[in-house]
């Protein structure tokens, strides 16, 4: 009997396109004499369609147009199974879903919301649960959380938007000491999006507003002028998990913008129209595998990548990313990414894990801590309803 596997990709957030990348990169990976691959397309209005044409990357470069073309479908529950069926139609074909491959980026997927409905829905998935996946979107409950776990990370501190110009004194000397220049980044973004840099006192406000806009939090950070960037995926669960090769980001612009990352064709900042002209994602960003270090950096990389995907709870496939001054050699953590672009898997491909083999890695895991999950004891076979009175 084959796995059906519901590979969902799309979604609310910015990095809509990118994920349709990732997930068509995965659907290509994923053996169909072992899985049903049922593609799941998130629209942005977050409506649910399948369909053959999301099998085709060449398809989704009219979303209006693919959309039509699909069937609109829902989720149910019934017994010990989870259907998906198209809305229309009344003997339309349900079919039950065993795990949910998550291709998902950003806001909505990648941040603990389609994690909830899916653990209210029953169905296992492949990344981190809830707690792990929301931990991660959020930069300062993240850079909380490394604190903890200490793991060494850029002198920080974080504003509340509405609170900038109330406090700007207070933030102008928590700036000073930890010295300029520094980086500002919004809260819950990714892709570079919003983030400014501030070189002295007086930007320090216009700035903050400018960024303001972005989020209502903000991290304002140590900025590292000369940098190396380089990023390490772990995957498995918290009890075990494994490291893939080191990679070495390399950047044409002073910050690795969105532009970098996915479309190295040179178009505009900003998600592109189509789906961008470096059609592999962040497979297609310029970089060196293995990264150049030294024999304790890598130890240092390779050590904070364990105690940073167990301290924030991460299961399934991630990218951590650390940012190396030049200048002192040393090593921060910068964060973690917890469905990485293209599932990392050039990076897995570098230490003998071909994507195809990644894919079952992945959903094994699934359903591996699903079932540890449904050990746990979470109710007992009592109803105290059924002493309650009224009144
Ligand atoms: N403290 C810093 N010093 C220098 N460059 C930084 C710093 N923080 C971030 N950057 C640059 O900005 C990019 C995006 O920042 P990052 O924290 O990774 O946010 P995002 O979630 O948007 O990817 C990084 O890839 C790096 O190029
Ligand atoms: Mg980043």
């Amino acid at each position: 009997m084959k796995l059906n596997v519901a590979v969902f990709m799309g979604g609310q957030s910015c990095e809509h396109e990118i994920s349709c990348i990732t997930a068509n990169q995965a659907l290509k990976a994923l053996d169909n004499e072992k899985y049903e691959i049922i593609p799941v397309y998130v629209a942005k209005n977050s409506d649910l369609y399948t369909g053959e044409k999301l099998f085709e990357l060449k398809n989704y470069y009219d979303l209006d147009a693919l959309c039509k073309d699909l069937d609109k479908v829902c989720l149910y529950k019934d017994g010990n199974k989870t259907y998906i069926r198209p809305i229309k139609g009344f003997f339309a074909k349900a079919q039950p879903i065993d795990v949910a491959f998550l291709a998902m980026h950003g806001t909505g997927g990648e941040d603990g919301s389609l994690q909830g409905f899916l653990e209210l829905m029953d169905i296992p998935y492949t990344s981190s649960n809830v707690l792990g996946s929301a931990i991660g979107q959020d930069k300062v409950i993240m850079k909380e959380v490394l604190e903890m776990e200490d793991v060494p990370q850029l002198p920080w501190f974080y504003v509340f938007s509405n609170e900038i110009e109330d406090n700007i004194r207070e933030i102008e000397e928590t700036a000073k000491e930890i010295s300029y220049p520094l980086i500002i980044k919004p809260a819950n973004l990714g892709s570079s999006i919003g983030i400014e840099i501030v070189h002295k006192k007086s930007e320090l406000l216009p700035k903050l507003k400018e960024c303001a806009r972005y989020d209502s939090k903000l991290v304002i950070e140590k900025m590292v002028t000369n940098l190396k960037e380089v990023n390490i995926s772990v995957m498995g669960n918290v009890y075990d998990p494994k490291l893939s090769a080191i990679e070495e980001v390399m950047k044409n612009d002073e910050l690795l913008s969105f532009k970098d990352k996915y479309e190295s064709g040179g178009a505009k900042k900003g998600p592109a129209k189509k789906v961008p002209g470096a059609s592999k994602g962040m497979a297609s960003t310029s970089r060196k595998i293995p990264a150049r270090l030294t024999k304790k950096q890598e130890e240092t990389v390779r050590e904070n990548a364990v105690k940073a995907f167990r301290g924030l709870n991460a299961n399934g496939v991630v990218r951590i990313d650390y940012i190396i001054d030049g200048d002192t050699g040393k090593v921060y953590v910068n964060e973690i990414n917890s469905i990485p672009g293209s599932l990392a898997f050039y990076l897995w491909k570098e230490v003998g894990v071909d994507f195809s083999k990644e894919c079952d890695i992945l959903i094994d895991n699934a359903l591996k801590m699903y079932r540890e999950k449904k050990k746990m004891t979470r109710s007992f076979d009592t109803n105290i309803l059924s002493n309650y009175k009224e009144g």
